[in-house]
């Protein structure tokens, strides 16, 4: 009996391998961890431990102050580039932006093994609609990019190779309030939970706020474990054949882990085709 069910566990791994090469939007190589998914509790999580287990994590400065989270990812031609979402660049200037990686504590810029990058040019997605956030992803072309060295503090994120599921556990991070009125955290912090399906996410948000075309929502129904103010941009990540993918990009919620109110990503599996064009041609 054990044998048998061994076997057909066997069986669904094999089949749901991992996806066609030709499909990859990012460099090989990425999404590479030795840290496992917290428990649930940003709010409702834990400072990471170890430092670092989350190396494509960076801050989005504004003058010197962080501002929003971001991811680095990798084209497949080898170039770095910041993904973040466009509420947190729009209507901004390129020259007071700039990206730290290889980061734990949000303020301390004489961070060892860390870097900072200026910002050379803020792509937003054409479809952005600041009114209903709508397609809120945002691509950053870093100055001198080619200097970024990988190490065990930095690395890319591998960009969603597959659509989720609901029920999907997945791990979100960053230095945003760990309370609705609180004040940010120090050091990033992490929490896991679980993406709900698009018609949960309707008859939880709205169906005039919640675009299935271009969002995805996770929470549990009782809240407690949420994403909050000056964690946007940063990474909603989900383990896929071992590796860590890009799958929601912080974007919006009702305050911050309130019950029945799931918090809101951009989708990158649905906007992966204009991710995939921007970063192979700039
Ligand atoms: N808009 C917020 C920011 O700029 C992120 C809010 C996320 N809220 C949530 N409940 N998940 O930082």
């Amino acid at each position: 009996m054990e044998g048998l069910l061994a076997g057909v566990l066997c069986l669904i791994v094999t089949v749901s391998a991992a996806p066609d090469p030709t499909q990859w939007i990012t460099a090989g190589n990425c999404g590479i961890s030795s840290g496992r998914a917290p428990d649930p509790f940003i709010v409702g999580g834990a400072e990471v431990s170890p430092m670092y287990k989350w190396p494509w994590i960076g801050s989005l400065r504004s003058s010197g102050s962080h501002i929003c989270g971001g991811s680095l990812i990798k084209s497949t031609a080898g170039r770095y580039f910041f993904v973040t979402a466009a509420h947190c660049t729009y209507g901004s200037n390129a020259n007071r932006l700039s990206v730290k990686i290889g980061t734990h504590f949000r303020a301390d810029t004489s961070e060892s093994g860390s870097m900072i990058l200026n910002v050379n040019r803020i792509i937003n997605n054409p479809n952005y609609r600041a009114t209903t956030l709508e397609n809120d992803i945002s691509i950053l072309v870093l100055t001198n990019s080619e200097s970024i060295v990988e190490s065990n503090q930095i690395r890319p994120i591998c960009y969603a190779s597959r659509d989720h599921y609901a029920g999907e556990v997945c791990t979100v991070i960053g230095w945003g309030t760990t309370s609705e009125s609180g004040s940010s955290a120090a050091r990033l912090q992490e929490a896991s939970k679980p993406i709900l399906s698009d018609s949960q996410c309707s008859s939880d948000l709205g169906s005039n706020n919640y675009y299935s075309n271009s969002m995805l929502c996770s929470g549990y129904d009782a809240g407690g474990v949420d994403a909050c103010q000056g964690d946007s941009g940063g990474p909603l990540f989900c383990q896929r054949n071992g590796v860590w993918e890009l799958v929601g990009i912080v974007s919006w919620g009702y305050g911050c882990a309130r019950p029945g109110r799931p918090g809101v990503y951009g989708d990158c599996w649905n906007l992966r085709d204009w991710v995939r064009q921007t970063i192979d041609s700039n």
